[in-house]
């Protein structure tokens, strides 16, 4: 096995945080939390949304940041060599595999989203959006994803572009572009919400995001809140994982994971509250799918003054979000094919993004040509967001919680996470809780029993008999 590869380092712990936080904020606040609290009935979603991140996705973050930093490799071969340490099956590797899998899906329709990103900022730039109204906005989304070749050419493009920032390598690529983008991304989304406060129905947001509704939540809401979680906070595939194999030796792992965890969460309840009052304000539905916040924002640009520049700023910054959030996606992917031994970044880069591609094709023909073409009701791009959302991404967190968990000492793990074992007693008691009982079982539980799965379990079932 060829580990010995030596990974670069980030310069510091802040720019660790940035980068973390750039994988974490992405399409997953901005475009993917509205659209699918609408679909889930508001309040009572965003609640259990809520729980999962305090109660299952920070554990998991704490579990996967740590194993990165002591694996210090790809995801499966930090797995591997996690497990042949502590005296148990290099089996363990399989949880990075799952990851590799998981990202190429996550990124191939990532990529076809940030490409709806790129195409609005163009529209911005070049006019056609001035004084754009709600009906219009609405049949303009639908063109966009009507034309397979438009979306093709902008998927491409980002993808294109995503592989030349990992292609550089890690301070070249990635620290430039999270620097200093982060923070301009922060105050656009601040002043979309003022606006929204002003100008749209903004106490009926808060009350659909808020007041929970419990009767529209079901089995298979719960688990794609769970989903959510994870996806927002880039848990389970290994994408925080390979930026905790890059962080220098001294770095407070839980301090550092619960920031990345609060900024993403205040982003997304945001990224609500900015598109909701308008949502309401305009009477637009709020359960119509991934169309919603390009739907939403356009009608609000359309309105307001100086909504050209405004609306090219914010998809702009948009696009940058996704980019910072995808390079974490093929990271992994890359780190692990760079330790067979046998590519350059280079190469491996262009492997991994033509794969990505090619799925992508897949994704976005389902919007269109092949938008019959169904397996359960689902089209080709909602079985991948489904699989690798709901699915594999809690299943990876699962293996990770439990690994930290229970086949690590927890001597071990509590050093690793620089918990000396008098002080803070209460502190690593409730950590070990967490990591131990709360997280497994949370997954385990709503996997299990989500009505998603019981149905398509079901449906194999009586496919195959
Ligand atoms: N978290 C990002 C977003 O919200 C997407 C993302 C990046 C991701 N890396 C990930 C999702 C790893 C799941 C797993 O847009």
């Amino acid at each position: 096995m060829s580990t010995d590869i030596k990974h670069e380092t980030w310069s510091s712990r802040w720019v660790f945080i940035l980068a973390a936080t750039g994988s974490a904020v992405g399409l997953g606040n901005i475009w993917r939390f509205p659209y699918v609290t609408g679909e889930n009935g508001g309040g009572a979603f965003v609640l259990v949304y809520l729980l999962c991140v305090l109660l299952v996705g920070l554990p998991v973050m704490i579990c996967e940041v740590m194993l990165g930093k002591h694996g210090r490799a790809s995801p499966i071969n930090a797995m591997k060599n996690l497990a042949i340490g502590a005296k148990l099956s290099e089996k363990w590797g399989l949880v990075g595999l799952l990851g590799i899998v998981a990202g190429f899906l996550i990124l191939s329709f990532y990529s076809v989203i940030a490409g709806w990103s790129l195409a609005y900022t163009f529209y911005f730039v070049t006019g056609t959006m001035e004084t754009i109204g709600p009906q219009s906005a609405e049949v303009f989304f639908n063109r966009l994803t009507e034309s397979a070749s438009a979306m093709l050419v902008w998927h491409s493009i980002f993808l294109v572009v995503t592989c030349y920032m990992v292609g550089r390598g890690l301070k070249r690529g990635l620290e430039m572009t999270v620097k200093s983008l982060m923070p301009i991304l922060f105050l656009m989304l601040f002043g979309l919400v003022c606006y929204s406060a002003v100008v749209g129905n903004f106490g009926d947001a808060l009350v659909y995001l808020f007041r929970p509704n419990f009767s529209a939540l079901t089995g298979e809401s719960i688990l794609i809140a769970l989903g959510q979680a994870f996806f927002s906070l880039s848990l389970g595939m290994g994408s925080l994982m390979i930026y905790g194999a890059y962080l220098p030796k001294q770095t407070p792992i839980i301090r550092t994971s619960a920031m990345i965890g609060i900024a993403d969460t205040l982003v997304a309840l945001s990224a609500g509250l900015a598109i909701f009052p308008i949502v309401f304000a305009y009477g637009l539905e709020a359960g119509q799918g991934p169309g919603l916040v390009f739907v939403t924002l356009t009608v609000a640009f359309g309105a307001m003054p100086f909504g050209q520049i405004l609306g090219t700023l914010f998809f702009v910054l948009l696009s940058i979000a996704a980019w910072t959030s995808a390079i974490s996606l093929l990271e992994p992917i890359v780190a692990w094919m760079l330790e067979g031994g046998r590519l350059t970044r280079v190469k491996a880069t262009l492997i991994g993004g033509a794969g990505a591609w090619l799925l992508g094709v897949f994704s976005l023909l389902s919007f269109n040509i092949w938008g019959d073409i169904t397996i359960f009701s689902k089209n080709f791009f909602e079985i991948s967001e489904f699989l690798s959302t709901s699915i594999m991404l809690p299943l990876g967190g699962l293996l990770i919680v439990l690994f930290s968990g229970w086949r690590l000492k927890s001597d071990t793990a509590l050093e690793w996470l620089g918990i000396e074992a008098k002080e803070w007693k209460l502190r690593a008691k409730v950590l070990i809780l967490l990591v131990k009982v709360v997280a497994p079982l949370g997954v385990a539980a709503v996997l299990v029993n989500s009505s998603g799965l019981d149905r398509i379990g079901l449906k194999v079932f009586s496919l195959i008999f």
